[in-house]
């Protein structure tokens, strides 16, 4: 495990095991000498073991901020908070004064992103990051025996439908599989708040807009498909474990990025391919690709592209705190977050081009199969139960602000190019 906020120190000593003999060295005999190295060697050798085991061991470390409830603090591990969304929850729940451990294995976030956040908040005992993969199950079983949560938030994921059609193993592993692991640990240690991102995926393709909680979810793609199953374990453990408290919110298509400018959305450069359209619109504006592909004009649809519903992270960070606050054991909250207004393709190119101020090349093509021409959200619900509602719904405003970092970060979370644009 990387952990670079909260340092490490070897506490306790291998007290059993004898270094060296009583009657000490003696120099002069070559014999004795060879007899001596040897003993160096073997004493090494048991140092070297004696710490190796220790590593091990799940009370290897010295109890720190992290490793104790603490009244008046809730502690929240964030999986997959070097990610887009999971940093700025961590970047607003540290500035709610919540302890925070990020657990992630940097396969698709930014170590830089962890960094920023460590130097807004470089207080002992605010936040810590953890480097480990959720599929591994002992590590995870060690951090929890680590540390004491008292709440989860379980971003990490692979999260492109496209890719889940290609690899669908891999999502289900890393979706279903890695929540199954989550949940054991969470069990296991006695940690009983959860807050699961889910996704409008798990709908499918409803009849029916605007989608309720209540719409039928009949997901058609392994992304959604592993959405939905891990959903699903966790209503299932809800049931018989009555001092669990369930926040499940399905989220709908992200955009924007922190407002004050201190994080971003930067996936990798390999995923571009699979990515979204804020990605494919900022890319498009900076030249990296020629131009924006939109795929279908037929749909029925006010002007025949398909429509979407766009929400801002910083609303849905907001949805995330809140479902916080209000989760309570023995109870599973299921809420979408959205906006409640579908945008069509035509509208965010537009939106993309004032916010960008580039007028970018736009080619209309034939639909792509599996697309559905209408999504959004009802968000009565959510409004209703949690008193949250989306106050970012400018969807210029929401380009802008992200394409104010994009600016600055052409190589994501890279050397930053103030120059650049
Ligand atoms: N971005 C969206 O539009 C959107 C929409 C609906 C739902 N979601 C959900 O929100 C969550 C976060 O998505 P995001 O857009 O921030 O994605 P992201 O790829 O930016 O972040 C995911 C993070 O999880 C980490 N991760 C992945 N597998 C891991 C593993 N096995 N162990 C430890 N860490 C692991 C990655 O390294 C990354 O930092 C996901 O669960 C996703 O399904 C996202």
């Amino acid at each position: 495990m990387l952990n670079f906020t909260r340092i490490r120190t070897q506490s306790r000593n291998c007290r059993s095991l004898p270094l060296a003999g009583k009657e000490g060295m003696d120099y002069s005999d070559p014999k004795k000498k060879g007899n001596a190295i040897g003993k160096v060697l073997v004493a090494a050798g048991l140092v070297t073991f004696c710490l190796v085991m220790m590593k091990q061991s799940p009370t290897f470390n010295t109890p720190t901020q992290f490793s104790h409830h603490e009244p008046g603090v809730t502690h929240v591990l964030v999986t997959g908070g070097a990610g887009y969304i999971g940093s700025h929850a961590a970047l607003r729940l540290l500035k709610d004064s919540y302890r925070v451990t990020i657990v992630d294995n940097l396969s698709r976030g930014n170590l830089a992103a962890v960094k920023i956040l460590q130097q807004l908040f470089p207080e002992p005992g605010r936040l810590q990051f953890i480097y480990a993969d959720l599929g591994d199950g002992a590590a995870v079983n060690r951090i929890f025996s680590e540390n004491a949560f008292d709440a989860v938030m379980h971003f990490a994921a692979v999260a492109y439908v496209g890719e889940s059609t290609l690899d669908p193993l891999r999502y289900y592993h890393n979706i279903t599989s890695n929540t199954l692991v989550v949940l054991k640990a969470m069990v296991l240690h006695g940690v009983h708040t959860l807050i699961y991102s889910s996704t409008c995926a798990t709908y499918g393709e409803p009849e029916k807009m605007p989608i309720t909680e209540e719409t039928p979810q009949m997901p058609i793609n392994p992304y959604g498909k592993a959405k939905k199953m891990a959903e699903d374990i966790i209503l299932d453990l809800s049931k018989q474990k009555p001092a669990l408290a369930v926040m499940i919110l399905r989220y709908f298509n992200v955009i924007g990025s922190d407002p004050e400018g201190r994080l971003g959305e930067a996936p990798r450069p390999e995923l571009r391919e699979q990515g979204r359209i804020s990605g494919a619109c900022f890319d498009a504006a900076r030249g990296i690709i020629p131009g924006l592909k939109v795929r279908g004009t037929d749909y029925k649809t006010p002007d025949g592209t398909c429509v979407r519903d766009y929400i801002d992270v910083t609303d849905l960070v907001d949805a995330h705190v809140k479902a916080l606050e209000k989760a309570k054991p023995g109870k599973v909250g299921i809420y979408n977050v959205g906006t409640g207004k579908g945008r069509s393709v035509k509208e965010f190119v537009a939106a993309c081009k004032k916010a960008t101020g580039v007028d970018i090349k736009v080619e209309y093509l034939p639909r792509r199969p599996g697309d559905y021409a209408e999504v959004y959200s009802d968000p009565r619900k959510i409004r209703q139960e949690l008193n949250w509602t989306a106050r970012y719904t400018d969807l210029e405003e929401s380009l802008r602000i992200a394409w104010r970092w994009q600016k600055v970060h052409r190589n994501g979370y890279g050397p930053v190019l103030a120059a650049a644009i």
